[in-house]
């Protein structure tokens, strides 16, 4: 007890000091770690039949009774939500769910009601992307944003892979599947948490700014040298971090995972498809066509695409670890030398000086539930701050919709002001001081006081700076049966990055766009000088993988959530989880709802394609000008209440899917 509120101390007041690899005792392990049951394919065809069906084997009525199993602290039987019973109502296991409770004592199974269902779970896959509606499960889900990912997200969880080894395995997979929003040249961030041990760990591997670049080059020369937009890629050496600390598999075999899909091909998504007919950086060069348009034109969805050339590099990081990549041989001499051609400043130094940061996210409770947020550069804080300054407008589902949505739209003005005042906390120290005012309640509720109850501000209640961020990132969210949850965005900023890709089929960042420097946009807005481009700095970050868990005892909601559209996705996230958490939606329900944005450079509130004509006339006659766009994010999500565990993706995207073992 006292180590847990010494540890909720040092959380609380060095939020992002890097935390001393040390102090993280030897990498979990579940008490039971022989191998269980390989897990066959089923359809969901099968799974009616497979509910009804009671197992009569024993054996795997023990294994996955051994799965459950949690250590337990006190015994808060969802008292904090009633969500869980709404979620789980209309399936055969919400008897069970209710009447799920945690013992007192150290490793109890979870529930004796559990037990009822568990007989009949033997270990199966359902893919929601092919029967279309999301599935119910016990042990362990992913949802990514593209399918051949998420099974093999799945694959490495079946063949005992950690949480974070199918993360690590998903992530890559995306950068070959999805190459337009991430991949090695790019960076991002992933928070991962230990159910049992209430422990959190934020990998920050966002790119860092070369030490040559200077803001009067970038300001100067940024339109026509796709080189300067560069940032020191941290991909490879983030995921090899978030291994080193949480892999169960050698990092050589996860590697390989992804490997495979590169060397044996992959169907063209959508979203790739979209990407590479709408949104292909100019200038292309030979090799970049040569790659991506073999015949000369955009492929057809469904097409088969293979990447040897990234087959080659993960098999040599996969060996040699990130120093392959890092210190100064060849695929850093090609990035280096790429950039370089294209007017970047980049050097095998920079490679060399980096490193991934291990960090504590920023926590906020919210109606008791414990929500964790990346912290700055990310703007984790400006979504706790939303949290906290919603609380107290006592939302209910008796509220009706539109009141709810005027007090979202206005709450989000604020949030994302405060958004604009962030960036890199190491090179400026007023930002600690931002961000601990956007986590206090009290500060909050001063906030709260400027909101009127049904009158738009018709400007933005606090002074914004420039606030841009790129759309495009990749999302990989995981609850596997180690009880670890982990959610982590990745990106390279503009759609195929700066556009710039190396002999070996690296495609580089144009992160540096993420910095704020004066006359960058067309409108003048006024440059952040707290995001300004400083040497060895990473840019404001709208990447938010977010935990939620009960704030006390193990009972109840725990969420994993990511999202893209850059600060749309910070609106986006924060209305899914007033969804979950406050108005009781299941989570199927709280991503597909329509959304709103409130962008602060044209004050205009955007709303999505969901969005009836009814509530935008109840927005505009509160003074809001409204604005109706197709799709503002997209919000993926994984929900875990007690041992049912779920995993949804929005449904605005063409390509995600979400996949759970039983
Ligand atoms: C790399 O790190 C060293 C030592 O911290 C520092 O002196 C040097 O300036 C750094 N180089 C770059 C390019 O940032
Ligand atoms: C694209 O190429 C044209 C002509 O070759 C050049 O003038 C322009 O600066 C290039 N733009 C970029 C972004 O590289
Ligand atoms: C590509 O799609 C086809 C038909 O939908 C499917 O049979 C095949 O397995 C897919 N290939 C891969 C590598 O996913
Ligand atoms: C590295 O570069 C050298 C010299 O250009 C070349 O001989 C060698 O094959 C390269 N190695 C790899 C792994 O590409
Ligand atoms: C919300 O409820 C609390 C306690 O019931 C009350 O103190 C507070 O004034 C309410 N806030 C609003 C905005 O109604
Ligand atoms: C809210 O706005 C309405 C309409 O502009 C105004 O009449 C009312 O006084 C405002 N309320 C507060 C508390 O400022
Ligand atoms: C930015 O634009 C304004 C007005 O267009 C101009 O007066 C100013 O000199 C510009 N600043 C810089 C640093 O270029
Ligand atoms: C988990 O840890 C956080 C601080 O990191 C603390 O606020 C919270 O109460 C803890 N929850 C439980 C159930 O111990
Ligand atoms: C989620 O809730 C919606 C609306 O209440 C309902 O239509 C839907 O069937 C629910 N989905 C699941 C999987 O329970
Ligand atoms: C610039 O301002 C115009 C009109 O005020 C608005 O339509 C446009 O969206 C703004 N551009 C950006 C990038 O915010």
């Amino acid at each position: 007890m006292a180590a847990e509120n010494e540890a909720s101390q040092e959380s609380a007041l060095g939020a992002y000091s890097p935390v001393d690899y040390m102090s993280i005792t030897s990498f979990p392990r579940l008490p039971e770690d022989e191998p269980a049951p390989a897990a066959p394919l089923r359809g969901r065809k099968d799974e009616d039949a497979f509910l009804g069906d009671p197992d009569t084997d024993p054996d795997s009525f023990l294994k996955s009774a051994r799965l459950q199993r949690l250590p337990s602290s006190s015994s808060e039987m969802g008292s904090q939500d009633g969500s869980p019973l709404r979620e789980t109502r209309k399936d055969p296991f919400s008897a069970a769910a209710a009447e799920c409770s945690c013992r007192q004592d150290g490793l109890t199974v979870i529930v004796t009601a559990c037990l009822t269902f568990a007989t009949g779970v033997t270990v199966a896959l359902v893919m929601q992307i092919y029967f279309g509606d999301p599935q119910i499960f016990q042990q362990g889900a992913v949802v990514t944003d593209a399918a051949r990912c998420t099974s093999l997200g799945i694959e490495v969880l079946s063949k005992q892979g950690s949480s974070v080894d199918a993360a690590v395995a998903a992530a890559l997979c995306l950068g070959i599947v999805a190459p337009h929003s991430s991949g090695l040249g790019g960076g991002g961030v992933m928070l991962v948490h230990d159910i049992r041990r209430n422990e959190s760990h934020l990998i920050d591997f966002r790119e860092s700014a070369p030490g040559a670049l200077r803001e009067e080059t970038l300001q100067r020369s940024w339109e026509t040298k796709p080189g300067l937009l560069v940032g020191v890629p941290g991909m490879v050496k983030g995921l090899h971090e978030a291994h080193q600390l949480y892999g169960r598999l050698p990092w050589s075999q996860v590697l390989a995972f992804a490997a495979a899909v590169a060397q044996d091909g992959f169907n063209v998504t959508h979203d790739l498809a979209r990407a590479l007919a709408e949104q292909l950086p100019p200038n292309m060069s030979e090799r970049f066509r040569e790659t991506f348009l073999p015949s000369g034109r955009p492929p057809l969805p469904g097409s088969l695409l293979h990447r040897p050339d990234l087959a080659e590099v993960l098999d040599v990081l996969g060996t040699s670890g990130p120093a392959a990549f890092y210190a100064g041989g060849n695929l850093t001499l090609e990035m280096v030398a790429e950039a370089q051609h294209a007017g970047g400043v980049i050097t095998e130094e920079d490679f060399s000086n980096y490193s991934a940061l291990v960090e504590k996210p920023v926590c906020g409770v919210y109606r008791g539930h414990l929500v964790l947020s990346p912290p700055p550069p990310h703007t984790g804080p400006a979504l706790i701050s939303a949290l906290n300054i919603l609380e107290g407008f006592n939302l209910t589902s008796l509220v009706s919709r539109e009141q709810a949505l005027h007090w979202v739209a206005e709450t989000l003005k604020i949030a994302l002001a405060l958004a604009s005042r962030l960036g890199d906390p190491v090179y400026d120290s007023t930002i600690t001081e931002s961000m601990d005012d956007m986590l206090s309640k009290v500060e909050a509720a001063y906030l709260r006081g400027h909101i009127n109850d049904s009158q738009a501000a018709p400007a933005p209640l606090l002074p914004v700076y420039e606030l841009d961020g790129a759309p495009t990132a990749a999302q990989v969210l995981i609850m596997g049966p180690d009880d670890f949850i982990v959610a982590m965005v990745s990106s390279l900023n503009q759609p195929f990055g700066s556009g710039l890709i190396t002999p070996s089929g690296i495609l580089l960042n144009s992160q540096m766009l993420d910095f704020s420097w004066p006359n960058r946009t067309a409108n003048h807005s006024a440059p952040s000088l707290e995001n300004s481009v400083q040497p060895g700095k990473r840019p404001l970050s709208f990447l938010l993988p977010t935990v939620v868990r009960p704030a006390e005892g193990l009972c109840g909601t725990y969420l994993a959530l990511g999202a893209n559209g850059a600060a749309r996705g910070l609106s986006g996230l924060t209305q899914v989880l007033l969804n979950v958490l406050t108005l009781n939606r299941n989570l199927s329900d709280s991503l597909a709802r329509g959304r709103l944005h409130p962008d602060l450079q044209s004050n205009l509130l955007q709303v999505d394609s969901e969005f009836t004509e009814e509530e935008i006339e109840f927005l505009e006659a509160r003074g809001h000008h409204v604005e109706k766009v197709d799709v503002l994010s997209w919000v993926h999500g994984s929900r875990r209440t007690n041992n049912f565990i779920i995993a949804v993706k929005d449904p605005r995207s063409p390509d995600a899917a979400g996949a759970t073992i039983l």
